[in-house]
């Protein structure tokens, strides 16, 4: 087997890209139904990762069809991985891997593939991939992933905007970090799976995906305790003794958060089935602040019922899990421009992820933005205008703000949206939207 660095072809995404297709929505209709939530992707995508671990077959279930997810397929695949989808089944054959490089034209495409970086170090002492590079929404630095591996025993050297690690053996320590970092715990938490005795990870990243991530790590034959806390160990086990596992992904809590938030801007009353609400309680908390009325139905079941006119302004502050989460601060905001009186939102994990306010404000909303704080006056209506996403998140909330306005809205830039979301106008029709994709 050898590392190559010859330009390979773009994925062959298998859906289709949306980028000329925009979706219409014709703002103003109440939205009532049942929906059912999907896996979660940022959990899916680094429990492919995992599957790399193992001279053997992992397969996944409950996951959803995205781009994001055949993006990581592709990488797979480039490493010699025999991926298949059959439905919500993803099946990952990582037995004869080929390679250990995972190059720029596909690491672009999709900052989390970064995260081969750790179970290909686990396996092979060896690793390259390139840089992911900084994204619409910040910097994105890499230096937590970089320390801990250093302190795993490997060298980490980084050349011509590629990352490569090597190390004759990888060693448990204790490794803090500085924030709680997503991704620099789980490539950190990959990495030490196979390392010689004992690794803790202190201010470790607490969100559900990371115990999804961990509970398919040890159902490969892994030994990690304390996922879901500050403090995660994990006792290092042979590489050899990995073996291929069937793992289910979490709901997707995103997801059922952008439900409820569009379930905000129009009123009615939804039924999210498929759901985790103790997931989502900080979410929950802001949103009864706000005046919807939230239940849980069934354990596995949210009820959301919400009226346009009982909107009250909040502040919120977007923190690690489990306080409100990042991403759904985009989309809460056009449930603010909608609420009575000011609300400031204010975003300390990334520097530049107010973009979308720029693009509510055309659609008639009152937002300031100064620094990493948004205040927002309350507005009567939000009205249709034609808009664009500039992320995943920031998609979502424009489509919520249309779903929620007068007249017609029009949201382009799609690929932003079809990473993260399935099928997402269709659900909304379901429930009652006047939305379609064209
Ligand atoms: C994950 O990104 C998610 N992505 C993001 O979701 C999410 O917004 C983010 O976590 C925070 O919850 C996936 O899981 C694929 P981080 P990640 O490492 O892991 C800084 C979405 O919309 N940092 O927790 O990249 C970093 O710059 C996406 O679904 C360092 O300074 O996030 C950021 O400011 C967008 N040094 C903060 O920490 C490092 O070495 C949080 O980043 C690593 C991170």
């Amino acid at each position: 087997m050898k590392s190559k660095t010859e330009k390979i072809d773009p994925p062959n995404v298998s859906q289709p890209m949306e980028d000329e297709k925009r979706i219409i929505i014709r703002g103003g209709k109440p939205l009532n139904g049942q929906v059912r939530i999907g896996g979660a992707k940022n959990a899916v995508l680094k429990m492919m990762a995992a599957a790399l671990l193992a001279k053997d077959t992992t397969i996944l279930r409950n996951v959803p069809n995205l781009s994001d997810v055949h993006m990581m397929a592709n990488v797979l695949r480039h490493l010699g991985a025999k991926v298949t989808i059959s439905g919500s089944e993803l099946s990952i054959d990582a037995t004869n891997l080929t390679d250990w490089e995972a190059p720029y034209e596909l690491v672009s495409q999709l900052r989390a593939s970064f995260v081969v970086l750790g179970p290909l170090l686990a396996r092979f002492r060896e690793a390259k991939v390139s840089l992911p590079g900084g994204c619409a929404i910040g910097e994105r630095k890499i230096d937590l992933h970089e320390r801990g591996l250093k302190m795993l025993g490997a060298e980490v050297k980084i050349d011509h905007g590629y990352v490569t690690t090597s190390a004759k053996k990888l060693v448990g320590n204790r490794i803090y970090l500085d924030r709680p970092s997503n991704g620099a715990t789980e490539n950190i938490m990959l990495a030490a799976v196979a390392a010689e005795g004992t690794t803790i990870i202190e201010n470790a990243a607490q969100d559900p995906e990371i115990v999804n991530l961990a509970d398919c790590i040890n159902a490969m034959g892994g030994r990690i305790e304390g996922a879901g806390t500050y403090q995660i160990t994990i006792e290092g086990v042979p590489i050899e003794s990995m073996h291929g596992a069937v793992v289910d992904t979490i709901p997707d809590r995103l997801e059922a958060g952008t439900f409820m938030l569009a379930c905000m801007t129009t009123g009615g009353e939804i039924l999210m089935e498929s759901v985790n609400a103790h997931h989502l309680y900080s979410v929950i908390s802001k949103l009864s602040d706000i005046g919807a009325e939230v239940s849980m139905y069934a354990p596995d079941m949210i009820r959301i019922k919400s009226r346009r006119d009982k909107l009250k302004a909040t502040d919120i502050t977007t923190l690690p899990y489990p306080a409100f989460p990042t991403d759904l601060q985009a989309p809460i905001m056009p449930v603010l421009c909608l609420a009575k009186g000011t609300s400031i939102i204010t975003e300390t994990i990334f520097e530049n992820r107010f973009q979308h306010a720029a693009e509510l404000r055309r659609m008639g909303a009152d937002i300031n933005v100064t620094s990493n704080a948004a205040i927002i006056k309350g507005v009567d209506k939000l009205m249709g205008a034609e808009v664009k996403s500039s992320d995943l998140r920031a998609a979502a909330a424009l489509i919520i703000a249309g779903l929620g306005a007068e007249g017609v809205t029009e949201v382009t830039e799609l690929k932003h949206l079809d990473r993260g979301y399935e099928n997402l106008e269709e659900k909304f029709r379901f429930l009652g939207a006047d939305i379609w994709r064209k």
